[in-house]
């Protein structure tokens, strides 16, 4: 089978990194892959370090979308994406998550009858005004093969009549194939946390990340968020900041006091390791609300609702939105859980999505 991957945004390099990884790694498991980046993301701390740190192969194709409006980007990947289908003909294109670059990939491919396969579907926020979940639903209502992290969300697609076809043969997206395989992200926190070495000096710090849409583009959400920081001048705080999130903070004139230290954004391999040497997590991440729980630390979400809500039944997760006293009660209040569930399968999810595909096509 002859893949294609459409990846754009830092998460989606890490995720790729693990299956890509497996793919190479197994030349018998009859896939072969061509990574396309989409370039929604372009800092060399928001793209290549991960390709070099993490050993994803440089991608064949680079369509160097870069950033502006959503209609503006989404079209233009969609656009490119089209003709890269057409030239190489693919026998399936695979996704993961839920930026513009999953979506312009998804409807590219079902457009032109090329089955698509999505990595972390079922996710569900249910708050249609975020960009993510609008890209989340119609991936999944594109695709042919649906790759859950959790029972949760196997259960979310069923609510929207998304099921496992049961046929044989090959699936196409009207007989849909639904597969809980565990996290992808977890797998990479299993890998990479072996292989990073690097040394965070200081502990009992709270990591930070803000960057959520909701949250940036609100001036009275990002200023609550950042006097809840700044009221909590008994804690230290590191703080890598992405690049739209530094932006906004100049913009307004925004400051964090000397008990937050802004940093540029780091590596995996750094990001790990700070996962690994604070205390709790701050955020308002996807990514990083897991990765507190994989390094067995409690976070505060700073959003209104969360697609990991596993991570709030089971404690590890409170979710605070962004009122200042909120957050203030919430992070002095941290309780680490006495239990520790496994929430994310069993770590080995590239090989159940290869042997899902192996045996279902016949191409
Ligand atoms: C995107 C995803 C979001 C994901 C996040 C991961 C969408 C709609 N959103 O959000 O789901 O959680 O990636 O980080 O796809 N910028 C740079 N350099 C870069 C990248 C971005 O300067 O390399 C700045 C630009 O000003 C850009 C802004 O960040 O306009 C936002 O980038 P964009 O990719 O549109 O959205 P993210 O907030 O990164
Ligand atoms: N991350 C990173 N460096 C940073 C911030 C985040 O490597 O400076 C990693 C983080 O460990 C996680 C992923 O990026 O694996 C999460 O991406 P992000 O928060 O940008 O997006 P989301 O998960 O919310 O879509």
């Amino acid at each position: 089978m002859k893949m294609l991957t459409i990846i754009g945004a830092r998460p989606q390099f890490i995720k790729a990194a693990v299956l890509s990884r497996y793919i190479r790694e197994n030349p018998s498991c009859g896939v072969t892959e061509t990574l396309v980046h989409t370039g929604q993301h372009y800092n060399q701390n928001m793209s290549d370090v991960f390709f070099t740190e993490m050993g994803i192969p440089e991608p064949k194709i680079n369509l160097h979308v870069g950033s502006g409006n959503h209609g503006k980007t989404t079209g233009h990947m969609l656009d490119k994406i089209e003709e890269v289908i057409l030239d190489r003909k693919p026998d399936a294109l695979l996704v993961y998550g839920d930026t513009n670059s999953t979506l312009a990939g998804a409807l590219a491919a079902s457009k032109l009858h090329i089955p698509v396969a999505h990595v972390e579907a079922g996710l569900r926020s249910y708050m249609m005004a975020m960009p993510e979940e609008q890209n989340r639903r119609l991936t999944d209502h594109l695709s042919t093969w649906l790759f859950c992290p959790t029972q949760t969300a196997v259960g979310n697609l069923r609510k929207e009549g998304i099921t496992d076809s049961k046929s044989v043969g090959r699936p196409d997206a009207d007989k849909k194939k639904v597969e809980m395989t565990g996290d992808i992200m977890y797998e990479a926190s299993l890998y990479y946390r072996e292989k990073s070495n690097i040394q965070i000096n200081g502990k009992g710090f709270i990591l930070l990340t803000i960057h959520r849409a909701e949250n940036t583009d609100d001036p009275a959400r990002l200023a609550a968020i950042v006097g809840a920081v700044n009221d909590l001048a008994d804690y230290q705080f590191v703080f890598p900041v992405h690049p739209r999130t530094r932006k906004v903070l100049e913009q307004q004139n925004l400051k964090f006091a000397s008990h937050v230290r802004v940093i540029d954004p780091v590596g995996y391999l750094e990001m790990i390791a700070y996962e690994a040497a604070c205390s709790a997590v701050v955020t308002d991440s996807g990514g990083v609300q897991k990765e507190a729980f994989f390094f067995q630390k409690p976070c505060i979400t700073i959003r209104d609702s969360t697609e990991w809500v596993e991570l709030v039944d089971s404690g590890w997760n409170t979710l605070v939105g962004t009122d200042t006293d909120t957050i203030v009660n919430a992070v002095k209040d941290i309780r680490i859980p006495n239990d520790y569930p496994q929430l994310y399968g069993d770590g080995h999810c590239a090989e159940k999505i290869i042997s899902y595909f192996h045996g279902e096509t016949n191409v």
